[in-house]
């Protein structure tokens, strides 16, 4: 099966240009102005854009919280990442405890992915305490291609900031690059104490129970290790102005330290938290101020974050509000498929991204630093064909009508969109087209990530 796709406007990290991108079974072959093929499928790309495939770095597919399961499967969650052009995703192998072999655990996840994902994926492991002492486990985790691990610095998975220090050694010698989770635990314990002996326990104290110190004072720990050790280190879902400065200032002095936020931290707010709704609001770490996102827009927009990705872990109304308070209600929002039109209606016409800016915090970069660049993130001959045609016309208002999650809402209902993706292939297949799936569970592959090294 070969495509052609003709006149488009192609956006990489480095630039745009008017060229036609020729598609042959799963890989690009060809990129330049002028190009023909009497065998393939043409498809007029005249006035739109032709974007490398999505990476959602971050998200959080058939996760047991309790007695609950978040509402995406590893099926539903991606054939929405395919409608909003995410043709990869990156999620958890998750050990249920600390006596877990990662091994197993990574098989585990391999198999519960197997038959469903409708896109490509890759996995982060998530770390125990002990496991930063199994350096064998580690190496042989990298093998499987998993470079990335994840720890937290607060929930039961917590590591101390010393063992978190022992990962990041460990990882550095093998490749892989620790992505962090930054809260201070004793923070929040204390504010949510307080709120408890208060009475106040409902949702709407949600971001006075999870305080801006709490993320900063993690973040600015967590720099200091890894200035200590010279060592890479990845911050997820950064939420606050203050945890932001940290990071661009580590960056100016020259350090590997990385930054992600998402969406909702860039575009909704705290005040929220008053409503009715609340609780389809409620994420960790939780939404803050208008001021907070003014910053983060500003630091992206000057190259201090490398990525934007969603945290995407869905909830169903009715389960958000089967609980009452802010530490039991399940956390997490629904955003994969609106990360692409967000940022670009938001981010780009909003003078806050360049278009190959919006590439390279939406693609290049999550491929670099996963280890999927250049086969994912890339319009180049040789890479893997996953590739978006975005409407920069079409109008939309968001709406959880139109969407695919099985989260049946979306925190951003009612948002005005000016451009929209209009078509995703995957490596060479259209799998989506025009509001439809045209996919099919089980065509996503698990693809390895290469070490850092
Ligand atoms: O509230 C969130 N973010 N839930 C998903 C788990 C996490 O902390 O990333
Ligand atoms: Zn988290
Ligand atoms: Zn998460």
């Amino acid at each position: 099966m070969a495509w052609l796709i003709k006149g488009g406007w192609v956006v990489t990290a480095e630039r745009v240009e008017q060229a036609d991108l020729l598609v042959e079974g799963e890989k690009i072959v060809a990129r330049k102005p002028g190009l023909t093929a009497s065998a393939a499928d043409v498809l007029d790309a005249r006035g739109k854009y032709v974007l490398p495939g999505v990476i959602d770095a971050h998200v959080h597919y058939q996760m047991p919280i309790g007695d609950l399961w978040t509402a995406d499967d590893f099926y539903t969650g991606t054939m929405s990442a395919a409608c909003g052009g995410v043709t990869t995703v990156i999620d958890y192998a998750e050990p249920f405890g600390t006596g877990d072999k990662l091994e197993e655990v990574i098989e585990r996840r391999l198999e519960e992915a197997k038959g469903k994902v409708a896109v490509d994926f890759s996995l982060h492991l998530v770390l125990l305490p002990g496991h930063e002492e199994d350096k064998k486990a580690l190496q042989v985790a990298v093998e499987r291609g998993l470079v990335s691990f994840k720890v937290f610095t607060t929930y039961n998975q917590r590591l101390s900031y010393a063992a978190i220090k022992k990962c990041i050694q460990a990882s550095q010698e093998i490749g892989a690059l620790v992505t962090v989770h930054a809260e201070d635990h004793d923070l929040i314990m204390a504010a949510r104490e307080k709120l408890k002996a208060d009475g106040r326990t409902s949702v709407r104290y949600h971001a006075l129970s999870r305080p801006h110190e709490a993320e900063v004072e993690a973040v600015r720990r967590l720099i200091d290790i890894a200035k200590e050790c010279q060592a890479s280190l990845y911050f997820v879902h950064v939420s606050t102005a203050g945890a932001a400065r940290l990071i661009a200032s580590a960056r100016r002095e020259g350090l590997k330290v990385f930054g992600e936020t998402c969406p909702h931290y860039l575009l909704l707010t705290d005040e929220v938290y008053a409503r009715e709704d609340a609780p389809f609001y409620l994420m960790c770490p939780p939404l803050r101020t208008k001021e907070d996102n003014l910053k983060l827009w500003e630091i992206l927009s000057r190259g201090y974050f490398q990525v934007v990705a969603t945290d995407h872990c869905s909830y169903t109304p009715e389960q958000k509000l089967s609980r009452t308070s802010f530490w039991d209600t399940p956390a997490g929002v629904p955003g994969t498929e609106t990360l692409l039109p967000l940022l670009y209606s938001y981010g780009v016409r909003e003078g806050w991204l360049t278009l190959p800016q919006l590439v390279q915090v939406l693609s290049t970069n999550p491929a670099r630093l996963f280890g999927l660049y250049p086969r994912k993130g890339e319009l180049n001959p040789g890479s893997d064909a996953d590739i978006v045609i975005f409407d920069p016309r079409k109008e939309q208002e968001l709406s959880s009508k139109t969407l695919h999650s099985a989260a049946g809402y979306t925190p951003f209902e009612g948002y005005t969109l000016k451009g929209y993706p209009e078509a995703t292939f995957l490596r060479g297949e259209l799998i989506y087209y025009q509001g439809r799936f045209l996919g099919r569970p089980g065509q996503g592959r698990f693809i390895p990530g290469k070490p850092q090294i």
